[in-house]
C-alpha cells in the first residue's frame, strides 16, 4: 500500500538510568516520529542478562524505563512500547540467524570487546551473540529505519550484512535497515568531562544529570560543572564545557546561541551555571511527576504492557513463519 508507513524500530537497555542526555538527545525527539513512522521502542530485557543482574531489580528498572518513556509523552497508542521478553519470536529468529553469521564477524565487534574486558569473569555466549539478538530484533520488524547512537552502528552495519546475506539465499525476506540520522537532538557532552558524552555507565555521578535526580541535586551538579578558563559565557571550540551549557540551556528553553550570550552578557559563570541548572529542573519536574503520576496506575501501565505485547507478537510471528518457512522447517498443523 502506497499510504503504509514506514517501520522505525529501536531498542534499548533499562541497565543504568537515563541521563538528560538520553532525554535531550533522543526521546524527547521521539515523541512527534509517530507521525511519519510506525514505531516500535523495545525494552531489550534479554539483552541485559548478558551481564549479572540482580533480578528484583531488572524487573523494576524494565518497568521504569518502560513507564518513562510514556511519560515523556510517547503515546503508548501510537507507539508499540513492549518487552523483548513478551515476544518470543525476538529469541527464535535469534537461534536462526546464529546460524547464518559467522565467528569472525562477531570476534570484531567492539562492545564485545570492551565487555569482555569489563567481565572478564563472565564472557558467556550471550555476550559473544548479543548483536546477533539486536538483528533478530531489527529485521523481525522488517524496520526501514533505526535511530541509534555511533557505537551502535557496528551492530546495525553486522545486521545489514546478515539480512543481505539470508536474502541472497532464500529471496526477499527481510527489510535491510538504514540507521535514522533524521532529527537528531542536542549531544549532550558530560559535565565533567566535556569531551566524553554524558554516559549513564558514567562512574562519577556528577558527570551526568539522571532524569530522577532531585532538583538540589540538578543544581549542585551543574554549580560543579567543569567550565573553562575566562569568565565569558561563549560558544566556541577553546570552551568546550560552556558550549555543552550553551547547549543544554539552549536544548531545555528553546534560545539560540546568540541569545544565550546575549543574555549572560557581564554576568559569570556562577549566574549562568545556574540558570542552566534551573532550566534543567523546569524540563524534569513535570517529567518526573508525571512518572509518578503513572506508577500509580497499575492498571493502566499493565494494559499497555499486555496490549503491545499483543501487537508486537502478531507482527513479529508473521516475519518467524515466513523465515522458518525459508529455512526448512516443518509447516504447522492447525
Ligand atoms: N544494543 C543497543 C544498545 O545497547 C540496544 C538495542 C538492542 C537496540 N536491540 C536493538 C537498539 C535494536 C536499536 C535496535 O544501545
Amino acid at each position: 500500500m502506497a499510504d503504509e508507513k514506514k517501520v522505525l524500530f529501536s531498542g534499548m537497555q533499562a541497565t543504568g538510568n537515563l541521563t538528560l542526555g538520553n532525554y535531550l538527545g533522543a526521546l524527547k525527539n521521539w515523541v512527534s516520529m509517530n507521525e511519519d513512522y510506525e514505531c516500535y521502542y523495545c525494552v531489550v530485557d534479554e539483552h541485559s542478562i548478558t551481564v549479572r543482574q540482580n533480578p528484583a531489580e531488572l524487573r523494576q528498572r524494565a518497568r521504569a524505563l518502560l513507564t518513562l518513556y510514556i511519560a515523556a509523552g510517547l503515546d503508548p497508542e501510537k507507539n508499540c512500547i513492549y518487552y523483548q521478553s513478551h515476544v518470543s519470536g525476538h529469541a527464535e529468529l535469534a537461534w536462526i540467524l546464529n546460524c547464518y553469521t559467522y565467528m569472525g564477524e562477531l570476534q570484531r565487534m567492539t562492545q564485545f570487546k570492551d565487555k569482555s574486558a569489563k567481565h572478564a569473569d563472565n564472557i558467556n555466549a550471550g555476550l559473544f551473540t548479543y548483536p546477533v539478538l539486536m538483528a533478530a530484533d531489527i529485521l523481525l520488524f522488517q524496520a526501514d529505519v533505526v535511530p541509534v547512537g555511533i557505537d551502535q552502528m557496528q551492530h546495525l552495519e553486522l545486521t545489514r550484512d546478515i539480512a543481505q546475506r539470508f536474502n541472497g539465499i532464500y529471496g526477499d525476506v527481510f527489510k535491510i535497515p538504514e540507521a535514522y540520522l533524521g532529527k537528531v537532538g542536542a549531544k549532550i557532552m558530560s559535565l565533567q568531562d566535556p569531551s566524553k558524552k554524558m554516559s549513564k555507565s558514567d562512574e562519577n555521578p556528577n558527570a551526568s544529570i539522571y532524569l530522577m535526580d532531585d532538583p538540589d541535586t540538578i543544581i549542585r551538579k551543574f554549580k560543579r560543572a567543569v567550565t573553562d578558563s575566562g569568565s565569558e559565557v561563549r560558544y566556541s571550540e577553546d570552551k568546550p564545557g560552556v558550549s555543552n551549557l550553551i547547549d543544554i540551556y539552549r536544548a531545555t528553553t528553546g534560545k539560540s546561541v546568540e541569545e544565550v550570550e546575549k543574555e549572560f552578557d557581564g554576568k559569570g559563570y556562577g549566574d549562568f551555571k545556574l540558570a542552566v541548572g534551573e532550566s534543567v529542573v523546569d524540563v524534569l519536574k513535570p517529567l518526573q511527576e508525571r512518572v509518578a503520576e503513572l506508577s500509580k496506575d497499575k492498571t493502566y501501565i499493565d494494559s499497555i504492557i499486555k496490549n503491545n505485547a499483543e501487537r508486537a507478537n502478531y507482527v513479529a510471528t508473521k516475519t518467524l513463519r515466513k523465515v522458518q518457512k525459508k529455512v526448512g522447517f516443518p509447516e504447522r498443523i492447525r
